[in-house]
């Protein structure tokens, strides 16, 4: 028998198997019907989406970031021609669309590392011990160690440093691979992870050493987000290795579970006291992160803020199109407002008690790019948190398996083969590469509009496309009051040194 002949026997010896297999089985109709042939649609199913991405899609098409949004990113991080030929293949005047207008006389400056720190001082509402101005506009989101691989957190920390922007921790503690310099935001989020004591509950003492040996510059409470709001997390007992168990104080091999709510408080007073205690202690600016729902929280905040004056430092919004590790896909599509929509309600009910000037407002939920970052601080935004767009920049494909653990480029994956791929010193310089740029593309922004920095666009300066084809001031279509007069006189004779 020639070698021809054995192999055609094994392959059809093979197929023979199969399909067997597929006519006894009884859970896929599909197999018991279409013997071996069924076997292409779950193939197919698999391949999908990065079928569509590579050869169906075009380039605006796909979601949550199209090819064009991706390309941008990938270019930038490798310092690479960002530029794209032609013009664009956008419909530029579709409702939605945001229009950024420039000025006949452009700003001039010609730095390709513009210096763009945030107008306000973070913690200067609380006369916090150790508040200070963060350095950046654009700094990293919260990710946990946990939901990213240790090399994917190195990247992004070491990335920090290299763009002098800050690291928020996520929710899931201060690993070893935060602490590569990196300046930290340190989030608490439901499950208390390095903040609790054995029994769960929230503790000082273990706050305290957690953030000890960190260049920890402020504390975020996370009250939810975008992507999963109003419920908490789980992850299984096989993902709790020996490390993640260190890093979040809880047993080895069992599942953690983060409630839905902090246990520590359980409204708006406890939330200012729980906030207050923090600060006091650790001399900290503390805020807190959230997703907007229901308005009344927002209103009942900003109501003992303006009473009391006491309560959090910043306010961290996060948008429904906000990413996560993993959640229910009716709490992704469906639950909580849009970053602009939501942050628009909060803002205004900030301005209306006047302490708009005085907390610092962050954004999150696709900002990572020039023109929704310009539009979000048209809308009141001092900073931008970028969490997914850094994810492209260290390597990420948009393959959208987080929640499997199985990530092909170790991004978003706890295997330590899958991991191995991901280089944290190369990926290091192109998430600075990145944040940089961005930070570049929004200077250059401001300088056709014909200011020296965002927070000092005009509301005049980007108006929204509206649904019978005219356009609309930004504040005006999200129903925001006139942004006059939205910083202190001293920040912005801060901004006018710059
Ligand atoms: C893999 C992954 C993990 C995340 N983990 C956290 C987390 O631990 N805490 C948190 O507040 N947000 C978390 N987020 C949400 C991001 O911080 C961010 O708010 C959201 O993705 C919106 O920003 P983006 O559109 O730039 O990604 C996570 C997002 C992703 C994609």
């Amino acid at each position: 028998m020639g070698f021809g002949t054995l192999i055609i026997l094994i392959v059809a010896g093979l197929l023979l198997l199969v399909g067997t297999h597929d006519l006894l089985q009884k859970r896929h109709a599909i197999l018991r019907n279409f013997p071996i042939i069924g076997h292409l649609r779950y193939l197919l199913e698999k391949l999908g989406p990065e079928l569509r991405q590579y050869i169906v899609a075009d380039n605006d098409e796909e979601r949550p970031f199209n090819r064009d949004q991706r390309r941008w990113v990938y270019a930038t991080a490798k310092k690479e021609n960002p530029y794209f030929g032609f013009g664009t293949d956008n419909d530029v005047d579709l409702p939605g669309k945001v229009v950024i207008k420039h000025s006949a006389f452009p700003a001039q400056n010609n730095s390709t590392e513009p210096f763009l720190p945030s107008a306000k001082v973070l913690g200067a509402w609380g006369n916090r011990q150790k508040a200070f101005r963060p350095n950046s506009i654009v700094n990293i989101s919260g990710m946990s160690f946990g939901s990213l691989s240790g090399r994917a957190i190195e990247a992004l920390n070491k990335g920090s440093i290299l763009a002098g922007c800050l690291h928020n921790t996520g929710e899931g503690g201060i690993s070893t691979h935060h602490r590569h310099g990196g300046e930290l935001v340190y989030q608490i989020g439901t499950g208390l992870f390095g903040s609790r004591d054995s029994e769960g509950n929230f503790s000082m003492n273990a706050l305290q050493a957690t953030i000890k040996e960190s260049p920890v510059k402020a504390i975020e409470i996370k009250l939810s987000q975008g992507a999963k709001p109003g419920i908490g997390g789980v992850l299984p007992a096989k993902k709790v290795t020996a490390e993640i168990a260190n890093t979040r104080g809880v047993p080895k091999g069992v599942m953690v579970k983060s409630p839905p709510k902090h246990t520590s408080f359980s409204d708006v007073e406890g939330l200012i006291n729980f906030v207050e205690m923090i600060a006091t202690e650790t001399g900290l600016p503390v805020g807190i992160k959230a997703a907007v729902g229901q308005i009344d929280f927002w209103v009942d905040l900003a109501n003992q803020m303006h009473v009391t004056r006491r309560g959090p430092d910043f306010i961290s919004i996060d948008g429904a199109e906000g990413g996560t590790g993993a959640a229910p896909l009716v709490f992704s599509d469906s639950v909580a407002y849009p970053f602009r929509i939501g942050f628009a309600k909060v803002y205004d009910i900030f301005y209306r008690q006047g302490l708009h000037r005085e907390i610092t407002f962050i954004g999150a939920g696709k900002l990572g790019y020039p023109d929704t970052a310009l539009a979000a601080f048209a809308l009141g935004c001092d900073m931008v948190n970028v969490g997914r767009e850094a994810m492209l920049a260290i390597g990420c494909i948009q393959a959208q398996r987080c929640h499997t653990g199985q990530c092909p480029t170790g991004v978003a994956t706890q295997s330590p083969w899958l991991a191995r791929g991901l280089n944290p010193n190369d990926k290091s310089v192109r998430a600075a590469n990145y944040v940089m740029g961005l930070r570049q593309e929004i200077q250059r922004l401001c300088q056709a509009v014909g200011v020296g920095h965002p927070s000092l666009v005009p509301e005049s300066a980007v108006e929204i496309i509206d649904s019978i084809g005219s356009t609309v001031s930004i504040l005006e279509h999200y129903g925001l009051s006139s942004s006059q007069k939205r910083l202190e006189e001293h920040d912005i004779n801060f901004l006018n040194t710059l």
